[in-house]
């Protein structure tokens, strides 16, 4: 991504953190929490959410970890940071959540730090080329044999057809990205060639559109 495109996509997700929840929430927390439910975070664990936008998984991934455990958040937007430290601070978790603002890649982390590495939406935002660098700096900050699950949009099941919906969606990614700003990728795909091993994969509909529910287990 070039320095302009992140710019960009800062000030976009600044001014949408406070409508953020209007806009969107309603579709993705089903897949969201699918995801949050596959990836079975134990008590005592180290989380890192990319792309934690206004903080719903920090809340359910602090919830998960307890007490012992702690959850680390990166996001490119300090207007999503605001929203989200109100919304830990408000559920009694903030001594366990620590947030960042950094844009990703690379991630601010040191190797090895975290038993789980959690992404919902947030995959399909890069472009196509930035995505394998992204899996390798997850790679790179995962314990061996630590988790990464994601939720994505996803492509239509071979021999599917994209929805009306989908077509529509594509043609606005491909002309207003910064409208659109997602893009339904492979993600199993680009998780196996990072060298994950799927353990899970499920997937669902929003609105017609399909959506990946994964999680990738990094070599022990
Ligand atoms: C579509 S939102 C999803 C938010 C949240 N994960 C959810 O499921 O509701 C994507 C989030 O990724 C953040 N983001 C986009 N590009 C990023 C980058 N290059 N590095 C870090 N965060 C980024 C945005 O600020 C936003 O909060």
């Amino acid at each position: 991504m070039s320095t302009s495109d992140e710019k960009l996509t800062k000030s976009f997700y600044d001014r949408i953190s406070h409508s953020y929840d209007l806009l969107a929430d309603s579709n993705e927390h089903v897949a969201r929490e699918k995801g949050l439910k596959a990836l079975a975070i134990s008590a005592g664990e180290t989380v890192l959410e990319i792309g934690y936008g206004t903080g719903h998984s920090l809340v359910s991934l602090a919830e998960a970890v307890g007490e012992t455990g702690s959850v680390y958040g990166v996001d490119i937007s300090d207007g999503m940071k605001k929203v989200s430290e109100k919304r830990v601070t408000e559920a009694g978790i903030a001594d366990r959540v620590n947030l960042s603002v950094a844009i990703t890649p690379p991630l601010p982390f040191d190797d090895q730090a975290f038993d789980v590495v959690s992404m919902s939406f947030t995959l399909e935002l890069f472009p196509l080329e930035t995505i394998p660098t992204v899996l390798q700096e997850i790679r790179r900050v995962l314990k061996p044999g630590g988790r990464l699950g994601v939720v994505s949009m996803a492509l239509p099941k071979e021999g599917d057809k994209d929805s009306f919906l989908e077509k529509t969606y594509k043609w606005m990614h491909q002309h207003f990205p910064h409208i659109v700003d997602c893009q339904p990728i492979d993600a199993a795909g680009f998780l196996k060639d990072a060298g994950f091993t799927i353990t899970a994969e499920n997937s669902m509909d929003i609105w017609t559109m399909p959506v990946a529910v994964l999680v990738g287990t990094s070599p022990a």
